[in-house]
């Protein structure tokens, strides 16, 4: 990867001069570990700018999915190898566990071992670049949420995977809260850029913005945003309506964004958006962040199905739900709303003192449509930040 940021390229070269000083030394066998929880954008991250590294088109915002989380763990192979194993390429597992407890890098099975895919080998061969070539990794990473349920993995995925590699390389002992911090939230949004929403150190960051930035030698930048404490009280849930895997992969879809004659309007509305959309949330205006996170999820997949080619990541149900949901909460004035990622499961925001109007809602509308509804509930297990294992 070379088209990475200056700051970044320095934090680099400070992680070559420590090796070479012999400060970080890397031995076969050396471990690093990290969590990581997902995201869902209530203000989406849709669409590049064109020529750059991983430059949104807009500014996005995404509440933390805590209880939904990857589990990644590294493993040091090389450097005492002989020459021919010295470019194993890096082994990379992916399975679904449901863990119970903290103690789950003991319980990892290793069943479903393959190479990494070519782009998440690129990727850490970039960030280890100061150890190259003689380093390569094993690296097990778990989900505690099915994949393809409409989460995206790949947020919590690559955040626990570069958390894992700085805290293999103990990078918390040599680099400021300030470094680590970038670096962290750069190699995330490399990665993939809903990654970078997922990447922060600070604790209880419940609301994250990943914000473009103007007169700045950086282009972006991922923080936790301040937020009214009656939004503790906001419950996640997902209903899978389909769990295939999708269609059209996000790295493609952002591609084909700006051929929808909606692209350039949507973007051209964004700051106006996101600034209204951060008052909402620290005033807590209920109204507001329903409304704006609602006509967001339409406004992206509008884009997706009138781009050329269109992308269609919804189903026949989508809308059935979706309007039985709302003339319920409706009905019964809910502070609830919800939200789509790329794919047709809905993601449903709700205030802990509806929860049991919820469960009536989704029990009735079972009965009613004589239809099984999967449901994931997200537990929010409040662990916090990337290193909380
Ligand atoms: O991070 P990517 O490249 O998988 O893109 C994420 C795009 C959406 O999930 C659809 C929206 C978002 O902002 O998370």
């Amino acid at each position: 990867m070379t088209d990475i940021p200056h700051k970044l390229k320095t934090l680099q070269e400070k992680i070559l001069s420590l090796r070479k000083n012999n400060i970080i030394e890397l031995q076969h066998g050396d471990e690093g570990y990290a969590s990581a929880p997902s995201n869902i954008a209530l203000i989406k991250y849709w669409g590049k700018q064109e020529g750059k590294n991983q430059i949104p088109a807009n500014s996005s915002l995404s509440f933390t999915l805590d209880g939904f989380r990857s589990y990644t763990k590294v493993t040091t192979l090389g450097r005492f190898f002989p020459v021919e194993e010295q470019n194993t390429p890096h082994k990379f597992t992916n399975q679904f566990a449901l863990y119970s407890d903290l103690n789950v890098f003991r319980s990892f099975k290793k069943n479903s071992e393959k190479p990494a895919p070519e782009k998440i080998n690129h990727f850490i061969n970039s960030i280890l670049s100061p150890f190259a070539p003689e380093i390569a990794l094993y690296v097990e990473s778990h989900n505690n949420f099915p994949t393809a349920c409409g989460i995206a993995s790949s947020a919590s995925g690559y955040a626990a995977l570069v958390g894992a590699i700085a805290n293999l390389l103990q990078l918390e002992k040599y680099f400021t809260q300030e470094e680590l911090q970038y670096w962290l939230s750069e190699w995330a949004r490399l990665g993939s850029g809903s990654a970078t929403r997922s990447s922060l150190l600070q604790k209880n960051s419940l609301f994250v913005a990943w914000r473009l930035r103007e007169n700045s030698s950086e282009e972006t930048t991922t923080e936790s945003l301040q937020y009214h404490e009656n939004w503790k009280q906001l419950k996640h849930c997902v209903l899978i309506l389909d769990d295939s895997e999708k269609s059209v992969s996000s790295s493609h879809g952002h591609k084909l964004a700006h051929t929808s004659p909606f692209y350039g309007v949507r973007v051209a509305g964004m700051p106006f958006k996101y600034d209204r959309m951060t008052k909402a949330i620290k005033e807590f205006d209920f109204e507001s962040v329903k409304h704006i996170t609602e006509e967001e999820a339409f406004s992206m997949h509008a884009v997706m199905q009138t781009g050329t080619p269109p992308a269609c990541y919804l189903n026949s149900q989508v809308a059935v739900v979706i309007s039985k949901f709302i003339q319920y909460r409706d009905a019964h004035h809910l502070k609830a709303f919800w939200t789509l990622d790329a794919g047709p499961n809905i993601h449903i925001l709700y205030l802990a003192e509806h929860e049991a109007f919820m469960e009536q809602f989704i029990f009735d509308y079972q009965k009613i449509n004589n239809q099984e509804i999967k449901i994931l509930h997200n537990k929010l297990e409040k662990l916090g930040t990337i290193f909380a294992y």
